[in-house]
């Protein structure tokens, strides 16, 4: 069902030709958009025969070839890329060996130092920065120079404990915050432990990640998820964490008007975190229908597609009178210029408008307009402390995070699954990699 309104902005002087490009290349799509039009609500419609099926991402298709292209563990094992080592441990890994050279490999089984845990890993998400890694070799100033392997967004289960670790036991399902900070600078004993200068990401260049089967975690930085919540669920704390990083920064609280712009996993999730917190209204905006569909199946207030050629004063204004105020926090899940610029334009005075979204280094933006109007610019980078606000959140609410999945793959089709993300096939959002049988470690099955 439609839930809310799905408009284009309509007087940007791209609608005429977009719209027509999408009835050429999209017209199932434009079925709807086309009905939407006509009703305000467009309650007739529930778009469910657009979106692609839930968990047919690894049933369907060619498989890719398992081990392709692999010679030798860049990471530290040798490898004969099919899985099982000779001596008969596999940690089949996801390597990461440069630009568009991506293999499954064996690396070795890490031993549980001190503070860590061994994780048998169960489920892995792919992030729009593992394709940015696998595309361009770089995001900011981290860049590829040697193998790393990917994978940040996971969850697994506690196979070992290294010494000393007491808050966890073998067998315990958890979901894992992937930073390490050294814990000793300023910004660590200040608890923006997010900003250290000497953090070890995953899968951030020149650090590994948890695509493989094996990988250990300092324990105090894996949450032990409660029965009734998925390993699925558990891997999508990470983006999940975010949302809830972003509507710290932007202050959402009981009653925020808030303006989400891009329809992405974390435009959809900062959708989900403001609405938790009681957001009055959430509006998105996004240059995709799909997504917006995906964006009102979740509850937005207002879904707005706008255009890669806007004028954005006169979206603004647009905006604005069409959903009857400015909104007062606004947070950009794009990065791109036009977006961030749309957002100061767009945010009431007095307000917040946070960047989330990461794209050029260099934008040109009003700052007088922010400034005489006293509308806060803020940053977020990654989270500092949220990834138990966000457990508690898929533990104690029907968040709707699941509709973000839209394809599950086993981790030797990985190649496949990447394809799939970075092409958005099948109107890819989230496509989650399972490093085990799915299922074998939920209570009930993450489909029911
Ligand atoms: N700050 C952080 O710590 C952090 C963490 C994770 C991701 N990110 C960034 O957040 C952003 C979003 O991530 P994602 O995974 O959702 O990415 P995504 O590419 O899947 O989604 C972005 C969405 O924005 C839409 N879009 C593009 N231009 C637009 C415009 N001008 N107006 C409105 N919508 C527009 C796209 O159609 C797409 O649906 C990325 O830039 C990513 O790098 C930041
Ligand atoms: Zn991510
Ligand atoms: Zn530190």
């Amino acid at each position: 069902m439609i839930l809310g309104q799905y408009r284009t902005l309509a007087s940007f002087k791209c609608v005429a030709p977009t719209l027509a490009f999408h009835l050429r290349q999209m017209p199932k799509i434009v079925g709807d958009v086309a009905q939407s039009f006509s009703s305000k609500c467009a309650s007739g419609s529930d778009g469910k025969g657009k979106k692609s099926k839930k968990g047919g991402g690894a049933d369907k298709g060619k498989k890719s070839k398992k081990g392709e292209k692999v010679k030798k563990s860049a990471c530290g094992g040798g490898s004969d890329g099919k899985g099982k080592k000779k001596d008969g441990k596999d940690n089949l890994s996801a390597v990461l060996h440069a630009i568009e050279d991506l293999r499954l490999e064996q690396t070795p089984i890490p031993e549980a130092l001190p503070g860590q845990v061994l994780l048998a890993m169960d489920t892995v998400g792919i992030c729009g920065t593992d394709v940015h890694y696998l595309t361009k070799g770089r995001v900011g100033s981290f860049v590829l120079k040697k193998p790393i392997i990917m994978g940040h967004e996971a969850s697994g289960i506690v196979a070992k404990l290294g010494k000393g670790v007491k808050n966890l036991k073998e067998g315990d399902r958890v979901a894992i915050e992937p930073g390490e900070c050294c814990r000793i600078c300023e910004l660590c004993k200040k608890g923006r432990y997010n900003l250290c200068p000497h953090m070890k990401f995953c899968a951030n260049p020149p650090y590994n990640g948890n695509l493989r089967r094996y990988y250990n975690h300092m324990a105090d930085f894996c949450y032990k998820l409660p029965d009734h919540v998925t390993m699925e669920e558990g891997a999508l704390l990470e983006p999940l964490s975010i949302g809830v990083a972003s509507c710290r920064r932007a202050k959402v609280r009981l009653g925020s008007h808030v303006l989400i712009i891009g329809a992405g996993p974390i435009g959809l999730v900062t959708h989900i975190v403001a609405k938790a917190w009681g957001a009055a209204s959430t509006t998105i905006l996004d240059l995709n229908e799909q997504r917006l569909q995906v964006a009102m199946d979740l509850g937005v207030t207002h879904a707005l597609k706008v255009c890669k050629d806007m004028d954005v004063q006169e979206a603004a204004q647009k905006l604005i009178k069409e959903i009857g105020a400015r909104p007062d926090r606004t947070i950009d899940c794009v990065g791109n210029e036009q977006a961030v610029r749309l957002g100061i334009y767009c945010t009431r005075s007095g307000g917040i408008c946070t960047v989330t979204g990461m794209g050029a280094a260099d934008i040109k933006f009003p700052l007088m307009e922010a400034l005489t109007r006293e509308v806060d610019l803020k940053g977020v980078f990654r989270y500092c402390n949220d990834y138990q606000s966000a457990l508690e959140l898929v533990a104690t609410k029907n968040t709707g995070v699941k509709k973000l999945v839209t394809h599950h793959f086993d981790i030797e089709d990985t190649i496949e699954a990447f394809d799939t993300s970075r092409h958005r096939k099948g109107n890819a959002i989230k496509v989650l990699i399972h490093v085990q049988k799915r299922d074998k470690n939920n209570k009930k099955p993450f489909d029911k």
